[in-house]
């Protein structure tokens, strides 16, 4: 019965073995990262294809540490492995939304930190929940989009009441583990600060719904121009927008760690788009593997969502036109050129179709 609303619980959370970690000499020295690594981890070029799992969390935890997070809020540096690897076990292993891409988005941030000085102007609060929203961002992501959830009536959507679905989830998850204690990297906070880590992540995970796009970006195009870090709204916003900018921020990065990203993104609209249509619910043609193409679906993501948002962003920060925005720019233009190549070779096909049509007769 389609109508029927079954009881909902959470996925179970992962435990984690903990002995595992208790003695840092059992750690292999291949999750040591190089100085090399290290370096190019500050930076938007870094290659998210070339680490396993266990690398990624070594990276993860570094960053925690290299910001101070660590040493200015107490926190425990054997939790703060637990937990990390308590997130990836809690990352599904979808073609897009998996934990590799919670590494990108949180490397992303990682780099922006370091290039627009964002220490400088953030409190480590600030900071602590930029990092922290990232990580947990896509937590339990089943690789279907809200849209899917709301009108397969799923579980999620009823649960939500059709409000943000996956948002709200993701960031159910997250606290699910902070409320564990050996996850808890919260543990040594007084109430008032944990509120105040809650409240602030809560905010940006729910502000990466697409759907809400047009309207958190509208509120901070109405503030860039008069910006004042000493108001709260006014920093609350721009944190919001940068998440959004490091959750879609694949185009940012060079072409070649950038293009097989699409390719993920494509291969879980099609799983989505091949359910719907076996379930009788509506496709976007975005989706459909019979409409959409790699330039197609870049093309217009890029000069219309991409561009505008980082050229509102850099209007703070000048020096991410060079590293961020001139990439992006250079991406569109290739797809461009890539499009042109596809219709040509689409024009070409049809013509010789109609000859092939007439020679049959
Ligand atoms: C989610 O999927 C639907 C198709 O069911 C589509 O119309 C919608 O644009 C998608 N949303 C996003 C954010 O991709
Ligand atoms: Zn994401």
């Amino acid at each position: 019965n389609a109508n029927e609303i079954s009881t909902y619980s959470f996925r179970n959370i992962k435990i984690l073995t903990i002995q595992k970690f208790g003695n840092k000499y059992l750690i292999p020295t291949k999750y040591m990262l190089s100085q090399q690594t290290i370096d190019a981890l500050r930076k938007p070029t870094f290659d998210v294809w070339l680490w396993e799992s266990n690398e990624m969390l070594s990276c993860l935890e570094h960053m925690y540490h290299d910001l101070g997070l660590v040493k200015d809020f107490n926190i425990n540096p054997i939790t703060l492995k637990r937990w990390l690897l308590c997130i990836h076990d809690n990352y599904r292993n979808n073609p897009f939304h998996n934990f590799r891409h919670c590494f990108c988005v949180t490397q992303m941030m990682y780099s922006m930190i370091c290039l627009c000085n964002l220490q400088e102007k953030f409190t480590q609060v600030d900071i602590l929940i930029l990092m922290t929203a990232a990580v947990c961002h896509d937590l339990d992501h089943p690789g279907y989009n809200n849209t899917y959830q709301i009108n397969a009536r799923t579980e999620l959507a009823v649960r939500y009441n059709d409000i943000s679905p996956l948002e709200n989830h993701h960031c159910a998850v997250a606290f699910q583990i902070f409320s564990q204690p050996d996850c808890n990297i919260f543990a040594n906070f007084d109430p008032e600060a944990f509120k105040q880590i809650r409240q602030g992540t809560i905010t940006l995970i729910l502000a990466t719904d697409m759907a809400r796009h047009g309207e958190i970006l509208d509120s901070f195009k109405q503030k860039v121009d008069n910006f004042d870090f000493t108001n709260e709204e006014h920093v609350t916003c721009l944190k919001m927008v940068l998440i959004k900018c490091c959750d879609i921020s694949n185009e940012v990065r060079p072409m070649e760690v950038a293009e097989p990203w699409v390719d993920c993104l494509l291969e879980e609209y099609f799983m989505q788009s091949d359910r719907e249509k076996a379930e009788g619910l509506p496709v976007a043609p975005f989706m459909d593997r019979e409409k959409v193409t790699k330039p197609t679906a870049q093309i217009g993501f890029i000069k219309f969502v991409l561009i505008p948002m980082f050229e509102s962003v850099m209007k703070l920060f000048p020096q991410i036109e060079e590293v961020m925005v001139q990439p992006l720019r250079e991406s569109r233009d290739r797809y461009e050129e890539l499009k042109q190549i596809d219709d040509a070779m689409n024009e070409k096909k049809k013509s010789e179709n109609l000859t092939m049509g007439g020679k049959k007769k």
